[in-house]
């Protein structure tokens, strides 16, 4: 069942090859593959949600006046799923990002999809495709839950009709390079979010807004783009797709560094995978901490030596570190530019609590 009332209609849908499948697995790369279902549901003012089903992936018939095509009353998610050492498939604290689309969903003046709904779908979709579930090192199948005013109507008001569906995408890493460290470069012409605006919830807008700043970096020869917050164009947010922490102290050293990442100012996402390592990190005796940092923290930190790590965190990317700074007011490289010892430790602790190689004390862990 999505709903109480709404059944889960799943059609017959013609599979790939084993073959095929195989092929894809081999190398996903990501998000460039998609696997044999989607789920779909609608929704009708006056009438709620309705006729969810498990369909064949593939085109949506769209009328050109579709709202969400012109104002972007659109929002999603993004998890994975994990196989399990006994054969099993697990999806990674769901109910988190089922809350967060919530939250994201009464941003944007959509009806949110329950709880219970968005888990069901998650569910029904990696139990259909349940075979493009990847094995291989670090392999997960990427979910993409997302939601969408489909009502046709011109006129600038909340749509009176929504589309809510869930793709999947069997993924390697989110950089093609691996954990090499990430170039990142500090915009100081374009901020991510203001105060008030939309940087707390995950809405199509704030991507397609990121996309110059990322065309700018890439010009620079960075990876990524480091945003400043709008009000002082001080203190770091995170990188527009990734939250970041910085490691103050030795990592080397068990229990002797801080962590601290940017405080939810209400301007940056509060991510799951950086919930999931503050806890983590805590559990490995480390003291975390969230507060501003600023740029010039940053900057001076690295340079006397406090500052040994840099790291970007997020569900597609995992834990990446950050080796280069690029910035107007000055380039800078954390540490010798390599992988930092805490860094891959805290990415080797989360990877084996997600990929089942330890207990899982936190109830973090969904089977499917
Ligand atoms: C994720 O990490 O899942 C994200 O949403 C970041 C990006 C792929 C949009």
């Amino acid at each position: 069942m999505f709903l109480a009332d709404v059944p889960v209609v799943v059609e017959d849908v013609q599979r790939r090859s084993t073959t095929e499948r195989a092929g894809v697995l081999a190398d996903p790369g990501f998000g460039r593959h998609f696997t044999d279902h989607m789920f779909v549901a609608r929704y009708q003012e006056g009438q709620g949600w309705y006729d969810a089903r498990l369909t064949r992936y593939g085109p949506l018939p769209m009328d050109p006046g579709t709202a969400a095509l012109h104002y972007a009353q659109s929002i999603f998610e993004g998890l994975k799923a994990y196989a399990q050492p006994d054969g099993s498939v697990a999806t990674f604290r769901p109910e988190a990002n089922a809350a967060r689309f919530i939250r994201s969903a009464e941003r944007l003046a959509m009806p949110p999809v329950p709880e219970e709904a968005f888990l069901a779908a998650v569910d029904a979709l990696v139990d259909a495709d349940r075979d493009w579930v990847p094995t291989g090192a670090d392999q997960t199948l990427y979910l993409r839950p997302y939601q969408l005013a489909s009502e046709s109507f011109l006129g600038v008001r909340p749509a009176h009709e929504y589309l809510f569906l869930v793709i999947a995408s069997p993924a390697g890493a989110y950089f093609p390079r691996g954990v090499h460290p990430v170039s990142v470069y500090v915009s100081e012409d374009y901020v991510r979010a203001a105060p008030g605006g939309t940087g707390d919830v995950k809405c199509a807008g704030n991507y397609a807004a990121s996309l110059r700043p990322q065309q700018q970096a890439s010009e620079l020869g960075c990876d990524q783009v480091v945003y400043l917050d709008a009000v002082e164009r001080r203190y770091i947010e995170e990188l527009g797709g990734m939250n970041l922490f910085f490691v103050l102290g030795s990592g080397s050293d068990d229990g002797a560094a801080e962590l601290v990442t940017p405080e939810l100012s209400g301007t940056l996402l509060p991510g799951i995978t950086r919930d999931s390592l503050i806890t983590v990190a805590r559990e490995l005796g480390h003291r975390v901490t969230e507060r501003k940092v600023s740029l010039e923290e940053w900057r001076q930190g690295v340079a006397d030596g406090t500052v040994t790590e840099t790291f970007a965190c997020g569900t597609a990317a995992v834990i990446t570190p950050v080796g280069e700074v690029k910035a107007r007011t000055g380039d800078f490289t954390v540490g010798d530019g390599t992988p930092g010892t805490l860094t891959m430790r805290l990415r080797e602790a989360l990877l084996d609590i997600q990929h089942g190689r330890v207990a899982d004390t936190h109830g973090w862990l969904h089977r499917v």
